[in-house]
């Protein structure tokens, strides 16, 4: 008898703890149906195959500042782009990036084209020069919350693990950049832009496959002619 309340004290424990590190929400999942981590590496890739862009890679979105760079999905398709990690601003024991989550998303790759003084996070372009599209550009902080993105999976949709990425103002959306017209990522209303994607998990634990990345980052960052 005496052991009740100490039982019923480690029922309401577990239960704030499976509220506080899940909160009921779904884990984002990966091209494989597995849940997306945040100590693994992914390429955020066009959930369409007949999109007119391939991976995402860092490029100057204008001239005058060249940087911070701006993102662009490549103009050839068939390149994978850099890879990213997702984490969460704040620590969370948490290793699972939950669907509709502030989280973080930062650019993992050595292969980099420049404005190395900026970070490699992900933001929204909030300076007073920004369009009403304002582009997503590479230089955030992550205690900031233009740094800060939401993974949610596109309703309505059958067949595959389909996602947006959104932040309280708007959706990710792409319109025609300045590569080649490559469709460069901006935060948008138009539903129309939405830029649907899916996460393919990097398998860092076998060197062939790294050097196979690296090869194509080389590949895809010759690509643009500045540098
Ligand atoms: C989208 O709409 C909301 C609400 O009207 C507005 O606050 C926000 O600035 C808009 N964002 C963009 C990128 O147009």
């Amino acid at each position: 008898m005496s052991s009740f309340p100490l039982i019923s004290f480690l029922i309401a424990l577990m239960l704030a703890a499976a509220v506080c590190t899940h909160g009921g929400q779904e884990p984002v999942l990966d091209t494989a149906g597995n849940p997306v981590l945040r100590t693994a590496q992914y390429l955020i890739q066009p959930y369409s195959p007949r999109s007119n862009g391939g991976g995402l890679l860092p490029v100057p979105v204008k001239l005058l500042p060249l940087c911070p760079l701006g993102i662009s999905q490549s103009s050839v398709t068939a390149l994978p782009g850099l890879p990213v990690s997702f984490s969460y601003p704040y620590a969370l024991m948490d290793t699972y990036v939950s669907e509709g989550q502030a989280v973080n998303i930062e650019f993992k790759s050595d292969a980099w084209p420049g404005c190395e003084e900026f970070s490699k996070f992900w933001e929204v372009d909030e300076s007073s020069s920004a369009s009403e599209e304002p582009a997503i550009l590479i230089g955030g902080k992550k205690r900031e919350r233009n740094s800060w993105f939401r993974i949610e999976r596109k309703e309505k949709f059958v067949g595959g693990n389909a996602y947006k990425l959104t932040t309280l103002a708007g959706t990710i959306g792409t319109v025609p950049g300045p590569w080649e017209n490559a469709p460069q990522l901006v935060l948008t209303n138009d539903t129309s832009k939405t830029f649907l994607v899916k996460f393919h998990r990097i398998h860092d634990d076998s060197t062939a496959t790294s050097t196979s990345t690296s090869r194509l980052e080389k590949l895809g960052l010759r690509m643009f002619p500045l540098y």
